[in-house]
């Protein structure tokens, strides 16, 4: 979710401002380590955007060329020519690739399904189509095929102003969405969720198999289970649920993940924003909801259902914010909120099998001076019985992130009844420490994050990637080693190495491996390699992917003509030898765009990326240079037809006449 759209611009857009408040974590956890004094500073940060453009407008096309010769040299482990970093209505794919629009929000995903009408929608006909604002996406290979398989594929948000007809006006450049009725926030609960659609490769052409029987879509009322340590504890019971066992929905999809038994794990994340009400000030909720920003109220939903009023149903927010576990075998299967795996702002849920079988989730809490997790299974995986892992989420140990300036990291177990896990804090269960995990973390001590993304274990060499995305808010006397810039406007990336390789050791070594923002800019302190082009730099990593060669990819989120003079893309980001911190633009979104995804299929010859929010935004682009809505949109992206709106979609890329991507 991006949170560069000025939230002034929009009144009540249902976009999530995502974490862009101060940060919810009110403690004063002593920042570890040498300060690394900054000299990061809004007037750098303004002399550098004016450098931006100025270097843009001056590399000549020898300069190019012998940045090209200088990537040939050093090794990189990426094979393509570059695209141009910019802004425009459009995709773009490197030269020699096809990037072909495979799934688009309304797209049918059943034989029976009505086409997309975007005048004439409804929560029936959108509970059978494929949502909206698509993030993360999997592939679950149907009997071992990379060119037949399941796509999941979260849909994390929705943005009233472009996806409603006549809801919108406009008073000195300012747009204002109209009070919702319950057809319309029916519509976006049916198009918040997920979409699992089998999927096959013909001709080299990736199709959706409308018929296929494994076809699901996932919304905010599905059913859904509550199992681990959390399941029938008093503090998630409600008038509706006396058990505390039975969820209904599940929303702010952001990233996931698919378990090496083929489920399909979806991160709860910006759970906030869809309640509404008031906690009296005394009410035994009121601490933890005020930890996780609840309610804030930017949706509506609470206006018709009263499980989105915190003051009437006070424990339905304590259902939101986990793990959730869809078996995708089964159409009909519940899918099952692992509590186990802790409450916060998950972000995504990507996992590995550790030396001796354990699996090991890696687990990011999205908000700014929030923490990196990671969830060891007590149980081992068994790659020859499918159905014995089925419930492995439900026990295992949660650890949080402490990293220390000499290079070294803990990851401290958040458990009952360990360290100041106690009743002599408020906890008197697993059950209690889970529900308010990011507490846990804040007694634990563990080290605040610049707001952490995705986390990729790669099988490969054995490191593990964690994006920062960005904390504009770190003052210079809260750095520290592992978040080495106050004012962190670009984000960085971390690379982990856990202690004899072994994915459930309890410590490990970490480096920074990339920092991003304009390298050519001092003030900004960027550090990828200087082979790295003007277009090959970005800032704000958000998803990633790590490919079957061990490759790392990394999707941004918040680029944008005032942040960084180009749209949000996919850049290939060498992190082994010379090469180490090369950086290359291999695809970018049409604007106001957020890239989501990405994801290889096994045999490295197709990408699915995620074209989130297009159209989103505009004022900032001098090719549109007003707020764009409905009825004006900055790109009709990708129909570009009149009487069609923007539409998020999943593209499939792939090289033309075959073979693998970028090799
Ligand atoms: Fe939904 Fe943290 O991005
Ligand atoms: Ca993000
Ligand atoms: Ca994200
Ligand atoms: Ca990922």
């Amino acid at each position: 979710m991006n949170d560069h759209f000025p939230p002034e611009a929009v009144f009540r857009t249902s976009q999530l401002e995502e974490n862009d408040g101060p940060g919810h974590n009110p403690t004063e956890n002593p920042t570890m380590g040498e300060i690394i004094a900054s000299r990061f500073s809004r007037r750098g940060f303004l002399k550098g955007s004016l450098a931006v453009s100025a270097i843009a407008a001056t590399v000549s096309p020898l300069a190019l060329i012998t940045a090209d010769n200088a990537r040939a040299a050093s090794g990189s482990a990426f094979n393509f020519d570059e695209i141009e970093a910019g802004i425009d209505e459009k995709h773009h794919v490197a030269a020699g690739y096809d990037a072909d629009v495979l799934l688009r929000w309304g797209d049918p995903l059943f034989a029976d399904a009505p086409e997309f009408d975007p005048n004439n929608q409804s929560a029936e006909a959108q509970a059978k189509q494929f949502g909206y604002n698509n993030d993360y996406v999997g592939f679950i290979p149907l009997e071992g095929s990379s060119e037949h398989g399941l796509l999941v594929v979260n849909h994390e948000y929705t943005n009233e102003h472009l996806m409603f007809p006549g809801i919108v006006t406009v008073a000195e450049g300012k747009i204002k969405v109209s009070d919702a009725d319950q057809k319309r926030v029916d519509i976006e609960m049916a198009a918040h969720g997920g979409t699992i659609v089998e999927i096959k490769k013909e001709g080299g052409k990736w199709q959706v198999v409308r018929d296929g029987k494994l076809n699901r879509r996932i919304t905010s009322t599905t059913e859904m289970q509550l199992s681990g340590p959390v399941a029938g504890h008093d503090r998630v019971k409600t008038n509706a649920d006396a058990a505390g066992t039975k969820v209904f929905g599940t929303f702010n999809n952001c990233a996931g993940g698919v378990t090496p038994w083929g489920t399909y794990v979806m991160a709860e994340e910006n759970i906030h924003g869809y309640f509404a009400g008031e906690l009296p000030a005394d009410h035994k909720e009121a601490a933890n909801y005020k930890r996780m920003g609840i309610p804030e109220g930017t949706y509506q939903w609470a206006s018709f259902y009263d499980r989105f009023d915190v003051a009437k149903e006070p424990n339905e927010a304590n259902r939101f914010g986990w793990i959730v576990e869809v078996d995708v075998n089964d159409p009909n299967s519940v899918p099952k909120k692992r509590t186990a795996m802790g409450r916060f702002k998950h972000e995504g849920a990507e996992s590995i099998v550790a030396k001796d079988g354990q699996v090991v989730f890696y687990l990011g809490d999205d908000e700014r001076f929030d923490y990196v997790y990671k969830f060891v299974t007590a149980g081992k995986f068994n790659p020859d019985d499918r159905a014995a892992n089925l419930d492995l989420l439900d026990e295992g140990t949660l650890y949080v992130a402490k990293f220390a300036d000499d290079g070294s990291f803990e990851w401290l177990p958040v458990v009952f009844g360990q360290g100041p896990l106690t009743a002599e804090n408020g906890f008197a269960s697993q059950a209690d420490v889970l529900i308010e995990t990011r507490r846990a973390g804040d007694l634990l001590g563990a080290t605040k994050m610049d707001r952490p993304e995705d986390i990729q274990p790669n099988a490969v060499n054995g490191k593990v990637y964690v994006m920062l995305t960005n904390n504009t808010k770190r003052k210079a006397d809260q750095v520290d080693a592992a978040n080495p810039r106050a004012e962190n406007a670009f984000g960085h990336l971390i690379e982990l190495v856990e202690e004899g390789g072994d994915f459930a050791a309890t410590k490990g070594k970490w480096e920074v491996l990339l920092k991003c923002g304009d390298p050519s800019v001092a003030e900004v302190g960027a550090s990828f390699s200087t082979a790295t082009t003007a277009n090959g730099w970005f800032g704000m990593p958000d998803n990633c992917a790590v490919d079957a060669d061990g490759r790392l990819w990394v999707a941004t989120d918040g680029n944008s003509p005032k942040a960084t003079g180009r749209t949000d893309g996919i850049w290939a980001v060498d992190t082994e030898g010379e090469a180490r911190a090369t950086s290359k633009l291999f695809f970018r979104v049409p604007v106001g765009a957020e890239m989501c995804g990405p994801l290889l299929a096994p045999d490295m010859q197709s990408m699915f990326v995620a074209v989130q929010h297009p159209g989103d935004g505009g004022e900032d682009w001098e090719g549109f240079g007003r707020p764009s809505y409905y009825e004006d949109l900055s790109t009709r992206w990708p129909d570009f037809k009149d009487d069609m709106p923007v539409r998020p979609a999943v593209v499939a890329i792939t090289r033309q006449g075959g073979g693998k991507i970028a090799v």
